[in-house]
């Protein structure tokens, strides 16, 4: 699902002479609510809207619905005002959850098409972006394998209305790269919901190939034969317990006036596609999700799919190391002792923490490849949603300059990502007894904190940061504005990072 089959255009027409099964717009949460478009609208509907706000049934509180039918002065059958909370707070990403509500909303009511009137005084490239991007994710559903489809109710066609003619080249250009950053997003998504029964390591690395050539990307999909040859242990040693063998997927996008000393940044991402904890197996209950273990890298492959097509001007390489994760005759067992490829021992005190291993090498491969600045992004640990819950991203950096250009683009792109500390102390808590390095802390707690000090310890003096997405890249439940499952988060970030480097 990389390609959107909803229709998404401008019209700088009247929007009150727009014909649409439904004309949707926000309301604010202040005083006197209907100004501005609103009131435009309320003087063409003798005063409807003013006793709607009147009577206290539409208030603008955030994400309040009022459906109202056959609204006077609009060729709309219908117009929906979404409420958007107190102006002075209002944001890019507010619109976002807006545009995508809505969508669900209507889409819910069986609405197949409707225009969305953007507020008087909006700033314009950015909020196309942001309502392209709102649509697009919300139109995602995770039924896939379902035999009966959501009763064949589907959004074919939405309007963005409210620009003037002055407004529309910078509107068209926010809609364009709202429209690539979202479908990527779902590209990553689809990933993330396919069961690991369907998507191996081998069958990840087909799709990642796929999309690379679609792309024009360049792609080296290494198989277990060359991964052997390089001496990745690390990656290996998660490996040897599964039938399905590894792959370690590399995806370059090279600029058009690429320098030959200009920075390179890595993408890194953890591609478990199924962990059951190997011989320190998990409990059952719950274990289904862990085929979202290879989120990191889906979204990996996302962002660096977005970057083909946006084409900033900096060298990326995005490595993915991909394996299952499984117990069996051939499993790696708790004290074993592996060689990484950069030829640091380490002692696998737990083959759950796996994450960490399989990024050892990557991580070491980039370097290796040319990267001068990294970003992994995984579902590493437990102990991130202990801490941050499923709101925040967890962000480890080992240079400040470099992550404070992460948590701005985060900022930018209205997603939540707080910083985890990373001091020096925490690092003697995976000191090895037997070995370099051990792969889990010894009983301090700081969980995350490790797990992180762990990837850090192959990242070495190379600016890095690690994003722990263990508790945002999955939905447990719906949100108004997206389906129950896969979030893509970190992709927007990533994309906005990169562009502004
Ligand atoms: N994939 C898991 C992380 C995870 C755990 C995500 C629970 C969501 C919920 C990772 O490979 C893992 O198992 N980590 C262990 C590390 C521990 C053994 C140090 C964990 O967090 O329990
Ligand atoms: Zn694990
Ligand atoms: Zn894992």
């Amino acid at each position: 699902m990389d390609k959107t089959n909803l229709q998404l255009t401008l019209d700088t027409r009247p929007f009150a002479s727009l014909e649409a099964e439904a004309l949707v717009t926000y309301i604010f949460d202040e005083p006197d609510p209907i100004q501005g478009r609103l009131a435009e609208i309320d003087s063409s509907a003798n005063g409807l809207l003013k006793r709607i706000a009147g009577s206290g049934e539409a208030t603008g509180k955030t994400l309040e619905f009022t459906l109202i039918h056959a609204p006077g002065g609009l060729k709309a059958s219908r117009l929906l005002l979404v409420g958007a909370g107190k102006r002075e707070q209002f944001t890019g990403a507010i619109l976002r959850r807006i545009a995508g509500a809505a969508l669900r909303y209507l889409k819910s009511r069986s609405v197949k098409n409707f225009a969305f009137l953007i507020r008087e005084g909006a700033a314009i490239g950015d909020n196309a972006q942001a309502l392209a991007e709102g649509f697009i994710t919300a139109n995602f559903e995770t039924d896939k394998y379902k035999t009966e489809k959501k009763n064949g109710k589907e959004i074919h066609s939405v309007v963005l209305t409210g620009y003037s003619d002055s407004e529309k080249a910078a509107a068209e250009k926010g809609l364009a790269v709202g429209k690539v950053i979202a479908e990527s997003q779902n590209f990553t998504r689809d990933l993330v919901n396919e069961p690991s029964n369907v998507l191996t390591p081998r069958v990840l690395a087909e799709k990642a190939q796929v999309m690379a050539k679609e792309a024009g990307l360049a792609v080296d999909i290494l198989d277990e034969k060359r991964i052997a040859e390089l001496k990745m242990g690390a990656l290996l040693s998660v490996a040897q317990g599964s039938a399905e063998p590894p792959r370690m997927i590399v995806i370059t996008y090279t600029p058009t006036n690429a320098k030959p000393d200009a920075p390179v940044i890595g993408l890194v991402g953890k591609a478990v596609t199924f962990d059951t904890g190997g011989i320190s197996i998990k409990p059952a209950d719950g274990m289904e999700k862990m085929k979202y273990d290879m989120a990191g890298g889906a979204t990996m492959l996302g962002a660096i799919r977005a970057l083909a097509a946006l084409k900033p001007n900096v060298k990326v390489i995005c490595v993915v190391p991909s394996t299952e994760n499984m117990p069996g005759g051939k499993a790696q067992k708790p004290g074993d002792i592996q060689t990484a490829m950069s030829g640091k021992t380490i002692e696998v005190l737990n083959t759950d923490a796996e994450g960490r291993l399989i990024l050892a090498d990557a991580v070491h491969y980039a370097k290796q490849l040319g990267v001068t600045h990294i970003v992994d992004a995984a579902t590493l640990t437990g102990a991130i949603v202990v801490a941050l819950a499923n709101i925040n991203v967890g962000v480890f950096g080992s240079d400040q300059p470099w992550t404070d250009k992460l948590l701005a683009s985060a900022k930018a792109t209205g997603e939540k990502m707080w910083q985890m500390p990373m001091d020096d102390e925490y690092r003697e808590f995976i000191k090895g007894s037997f070995a370099d390095i051990q792969n889990i802390g010894s009983g301090k707690g700081g969980g995350s904190i490790t797990g992180a000090w762990f990837i850090r310890e192959f990242a070495g003096d190379t600016p890095w940061i690690h994003l722990d997405i263990a508790g945002t890249a999955w939905n447990d439940d719906a949100k108004p504005w997206l389906a129950k499952g896969p979030t893509g988060v970190a992709l927007r970030t990533l994309v906005h990072l990169v562009q502004s480097f």
